[in-house]
Order: C-alpha cells, then sequence, then structure tokens
C-alpha cells in the first residue's frame, strides 16, 4: 500500500497525504521539521518571470506551511530564509529579500499571534538593518508567551557562523575563570546554539531537487532523517509536507543503537 501511495505522481489538489496523516500514531511524527526552502528563482524563471517573483510566491507557501505546521500539532519549525553566503547575491536581490521579511512581519504578525504561534529568529541577527532587528525584536516579544507551534525563522544565518559564536561564548568564559576547558562537553556547547531552547531536529526538508544542506543547522542535523522533493518553494503544499511526514513516520531511527524488536 505505500508503494502504491508514494509511487504516486504530484496530483496538486489532492489531499491524499493530509487525509492519511489524520490516522496516523503520532509518537511517530517528528516535534521539530525544518526546512530549506529552496527553488524561489528557479520557480520564476520556469514562468518567465523575475527571481523576485518567485521570493513573493515563496512567502504565500510559507504561509500555508505554518498553517499547516500548526493544523499537524508540529512543536518546531524552523525555517531556513537567508543564509550568511546570500549576501553574495546581488545587491538588488538582497535588497527585495529584506524588504519582504520586513513587510511579511509587519503584515503577517497579528495573526500569528492571534494563532498562538510563538515566532523566534535564529542567525547573526545584528549584522540586519536596525530597523528589521527591531521588528524581529518586536514580534519575538508579543508572541514569547504563546504556545502553539515553535516557528523559527533563520536569517543571515549559517551553520558554521553558529558554531563560531557558540565557542566564542565558551572562550568567554573560560577567560573570565568561570569555566574550565575539561567541563565543555557536547550538552554545554548545544547550550550556547541558536537553538537552545528547541527539541533537536527530527526531520529536514529540502525543496528543489537540490540535495545538500547549505549550512544549515549543522550541528542540530547530526541524526535527523532528510526528505527531499523536486518541488520548487513556491508550490510547496500542506499535502506535500503531510506526505513527508508519513515518510518519516515509516523510517527506524537507530541513533547508533540497534532495532527495536517488531
Ligand atoms: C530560496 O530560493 C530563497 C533564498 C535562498 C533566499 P533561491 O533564491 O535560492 O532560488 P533558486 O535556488 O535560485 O532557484
Ligand atoms: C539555501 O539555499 C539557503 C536558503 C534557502 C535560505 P541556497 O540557494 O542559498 O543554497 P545553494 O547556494 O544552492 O547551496
Ligand atoms: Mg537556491
Amino acid at each position: 500500500m505505500w508503494k502504491k501511495i508514494f509511487g504516486n505522481t504530484k496530483d496538486e489538489n489532492s489531499n491524499t497525504y493530509t487525509s492519511l496523516l489524520e490516522n496516523i500514531d503520532r509518537t511517530r511524527l517528528p516535534r521539530h521539521v525544518a526546512i530549506i526552502m529552496d527553488g524561489n528563482g528557479r520557480w520564476a524563471n520556469g514562468k518567465g518571470m523575475v527571481r523576485s517573483a518567485g521570493h513573493t510566491a515563496g512567502v504565500k507557501a510559507l504561509k500555508r506551511t505554518l498553517k499547516a505546521a500548526s493544523d499537524f500539532h508540529l512543536e518546531a519549525l524552523t525555517v531556513y530564509a537567508f543564509s550568511t553566503e546570500n549576501w553574495k547575491r546581488p545587491t538588488a536581490e538582497v535588497d527585495f529579500l529584506m524588504k519582504l521579511f520586513s513587510e511579511y512581519l509587519e503584515k503577517e504578525i497579528a495573526e500569528m499571534d492571534s494563532e498562538n504561534v510563538r515566532i523566534d529568529f535564529i542567525g547573526r541577527l545584528d549584522g540586519l538593518s536596525p530597523a528589521l532587528q527591531k521588528q524581529i525584536d518586536d514580534a519575538r516579544r508579543r508572541t514569547v508567551n504563546n504556545t502553539g507551534v515553535k516557528f523559527n525563522v533563520a536569517v543571515n544565518y549559517g551553520g558554521q557562523d553558529e558554531m563560531v559564536r557558540a565557542v566564542q561564548s565558551l572562550a568567554q568564559d573560560v577567560k573570565a575563570g568561570s569555566l574550565d576547558p575539561e567541563n565543555i562537553d557536547s550538552k554545554l556547547l548545544e547550550s550556547r546554539l541558536d537553538t537552545k531552547d528547541l527539541p533537536p531536529v527530527d526531520l529536514v526538508i529540502r525543496t528543489s531537487g537540490d540535495i545538500r544542506l547549505s549550512n544549515f543547522l549543522i550541528w542540530q542535523t547530526a541524526y535527523a532523517e532528510f526528505w527531499f522533493t523536486d518541488t520548487n518553494w513556491p508550490d510547496f503544499t500542506k499535502d506535500d509536507l503531510a506526505k513527508a511526514l508519513l515518510d518519516f513516520s515509516q523510517r527506524d531511527r537507530r541513533f547508533g543503537g540497534l532495532n527495536k524488536k517488531k
């Protein structure tokens, strides 16, 4: 049966996977899903449009996906919106993206708040404009007591940069005399990462057909499951998320141990 379902070609209007998910054993679903929202530019090019149109369409996909994450009762959703390497793009594209983030927050924050979403941000936020930093801070503070999905947006985020900042913070403590290097272990290092308040990443989804991490959550994905799709991010639907979650539910996670006896 699974083969038959997973072998089906994509049907835009289908909610096959969403319906199947309703009957699933919830303990088999991920707590924390992280998404590399890729393929906006290719989506636009394929339609003869400019890349920025792809980013605008990508915001719609993000809204859909956040709603779906709430519907599926995920504990945490982390999305990769802008990497530390994305500054290499033409200034016009970078400026467009920054403006889009700002508009997104301005337009969506009230609804997110009313839907009990707790929004947070990871990455080197002090590298963003003061105005955007203020919006980020306001959004975070406004929703900090919400108890629904923990929605984390990675902006100016790089896994290597995050590790460097974590190591710097430990080194500061060593220098100040409050930390013995021998007491540094993975738990302590983890407590200095941007994701310290989040459950471990269970599932990484990447759209658009590229099969790489691109510096996303390099520490946190040590034992994550991966799910790739050729669908470009602007075309990603609730049902695609359901499909990924169903696939995850069939995986046998061993964490270096042995299979549970079936
Ligand atoms: C992802 O889409 C969005 C960002 C990286 C900001 P891309 O802009 O990378 O689109 P492609 O990969 O060039 O198609
Ligand atoms: C990763 O996508 C970053 C985001 C989705 C924000 P990229 O498009 O920047 O990744 P590469 O350059 O193809 O590896
Ligand atoms: Mg890309």
